[in-house]
Formats: C-alpha cells, sequence, structure tokens
C-alpha cells in the first residue's frame, strides 16, 4: 500500500485483531443491503450469510481493512449521504452525460446501490487500489458479466489519473466523486495529494462536488487505534476540513465550499465488539465539497 498511514491488519484474520468480526447474523444486515444481495445473487436470504462470509474472508486475505473486517460495506454508506438522492436522480437521467467515480470503492457496494437505484451504467465508475477487492465485488454481487468495465485497478496518489479517462471512455472527467472513507488512510501531505489529482478530473465540469464519509476526531490529526496501537487513522474535525479544503484551493487554483456534518456515535452498530484503543469516542463524518 502506497499509504504512510498503517491501518492493515498484519496478522491477517486473526482472532486478536481489533477490526475482524468473523461472522455476522441475518438479523444483522441492514435490510437495504439484504435487499440490494438477493437481488443481485438471487440468494435466498438464509443462503446470503455463508456466501457473505466465504467471499469476505477471502477478500480480507488481500485487503484487511477495517470495512471488509466488520462488514462496514453492508452500510452502504453512498446512500446515506445528504446528496445521494441529488447526484442519483443526476445519473438516473437518459439526458446529459453526469458522470461519477467511487475512489477507493473497496468491495464496489456503493456502485451496485447506484445501479440497482436506477443509475445509468455508463454513468457510473470505480477505481480500487486492490485488484483482490474488485475481485471479490464481482464475487459477491455475482455480477461480472454486467460491470466488469465499470470497475479498474488504479492508485489515487500516484501516477496520472487521466489515464483512468482513456481506460473507461469518458472525454469530460467527473461531474461527481465519492470517497468513502479514504482520505483518513493518509496523512495531510498525501490527503492533498489525493485532493488534487482528484481535482484533475473534473476541471472540464461545471461545479463539480466532491463528497464521502470520512473519520472524524474531536482533535484532528492522526490517531491510534486497535487495542496495540498497531494503526493509525487520520481524524478529521470541521475545522481541520476548512483548513484542508482552503489549502487544497490554493494548491490547484480552485475554490470550494464546503459542508460538513459530524456523527459521534462511533458507527458502534457492527463495530459494538471491535476494541478501537485510542479511537474509541470519535465518530463519521460525511463531507461534501462543490467547486464555486
Ligand atoms: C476503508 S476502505 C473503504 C472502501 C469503500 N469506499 C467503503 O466505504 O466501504 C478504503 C479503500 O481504499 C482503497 N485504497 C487505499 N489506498 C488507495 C489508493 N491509493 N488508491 C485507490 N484506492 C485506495 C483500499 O484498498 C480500500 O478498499
Amino acid at each position: 500500500m502506497t499509504s504512510n498511514v498503517v491501518l492493515r491488519d498484519t496478522e491477517a484474520m486473526s482472532s486478536t485483531t481489533a477490526w475482524f468480526r468473523s461472522t455476522i447474523s441475518l438479523d444483522e444486515i441492514r435490510k437495504p443491503a439484504l435487499e440490494l444481495l438477493m437481488h443481485y445473487t438471487s440468494l435466498a436470504p438464509e443462503a446470503i450469510v455463508s456466501h457473505l462470509i466465504t467471499v469476505r474472508n477471502n477478500a480480507y486475505k488481500s485487503a484487511p481493512y477495517p470495512c471488509v473486517g466488520i462488514f462496514l460495506f453492508l452500510e452502504l454508506q453512498m446512500s446515506r449521504h445528504p446528496l445521494y438522492p441529488a447526484i442519483l436522480s443526476q445519473l438516473s437521467s437518459t439526458n446529459g452525460d453526469y458522470c461519477l467515480l467511487d475512489v477507493g470503492c473497496g468491495l464496489g457496494q456503493d456502485l451496485r446501490k447506484l445501479r440497482y437505484d436506477g443509475a445509468q451504467l455508463q454513468r457510473i465508475y470505480a477505481v480500487e487500489l486492490e485488484q483482490g477487492l474488485i475481485d471479490s465485488g464481482f464475487d459477491l454481487f455475482m455480477d461480472s458479466n454486467q460491470s466488469k468495465h465499470n470497475f479498474i485497478a488504479g492508485d489515487a496518489l500516484q501516477g496520472d489519473p487521466s489515464q483512468w479517462l482513456k481506460i473507461f471512455g469518458i472525454e469530460n472527467g467527473f461531474n461527481a466523486m465519492y470517497v468513502g472513507n479514504l482520505f483518513h488512510l493518509f496523512d495531510w501531505s498525501d490527503q492533498l495529494l489525493i485532493a488534487r489529482n482528484l481535482i484533475s478530473l473534473t476541471q472540464k465540469r461545471e461545479k463539480p462536488v466532491i463528497f464521502g464519509w470520512q473519520y472524524a476526531a474531536r482533535k484532528s490529526g492522526l490517531v491510534s487505534l486497535g487495542p496495540n496501537k498497531e494503526a493509525q487513522i487520520y481524524g478529521h474535525n470541521e475545522e481541520s476540513m476548512k483548513k484542508f479544503w482552503k489549502e487544497v484551493g490554493e494548491l490547484t487554483g480552485t475554490k470550494w465550499s464546503l459542508q460538513v456534518g459530524c456523527e459521534w456515535s462511533e458507527d458502534a452498530r457492527l463495530a459494538k465488539d471491535i476494541n478501537w484503543g485510542d479511537a474509541g469516542g470519535n465518530g463519521l463524518m460525511q463531507f461534501s465539497v462543490q467547486r464555486v
């Protein structure tokens, strides 16, 4: 991984790992996620759990992130973002060419949800560092015959992101970029580089939007994670987000208006038995920025 913030389980699937749950019960899966899985796989609810665990275990071997280890991908966070209805409506329209990129898509659940909710397939794309996670997404949703060209492996931190446009066959770049739980894997300077790279793909669009979720900390900065402080995550608060997007603007010669909302509940539902170490007591932030 290119990040210098370490958020990886070095002993993948060890029972002592802070963010690995060995199983999940059917009634812990929220209705929208269950509906989505049943729609794509045509499996009965009783068969979903064992399918889910088999695929998740495989995915975790190549990408031992908390979002995989505690089944956070089942929360379908993009659809819980306040901008979701407006963006979905643009992506569902048969007029125009409004396009979205999901950056660091993990198993690609949010793109499947968009599609299920009516988005046009030729408007929604995703890039992910780990090819293994993209493949696990196809295993999970059993849809490799439908959307294979919508997902590519790529590094949001390095290289030239304009090549993604060529691969996807998109000339004008993206109107919306979704960044779900990605920025917090990086320190401030790498977050700036990622933001600069993403912005370069929006230059031809009017008032593009970057939106997503991010780990929130009352005191911003790197936070130790796990009982043995084996990992670190970058927590933002409203002040640090304001400062960050001001710096992004200076770096890229652009100006962004920011909207932020924090949930200080630790998003504890699926993480309730997890020992987060110093990171306990913090929360989740939904944010969006729009170029002005
Ligand atoms: C915490 S997970 C979140 C996944 C998904 N967005 C979600 O919310 O469920 C972060 C994802 O970002 C990916 N990632 C990490 N570094 C990346 C990079 N430099 N470029 C693209 N994706 C990256 C990881 O492989 C992982 O799938």
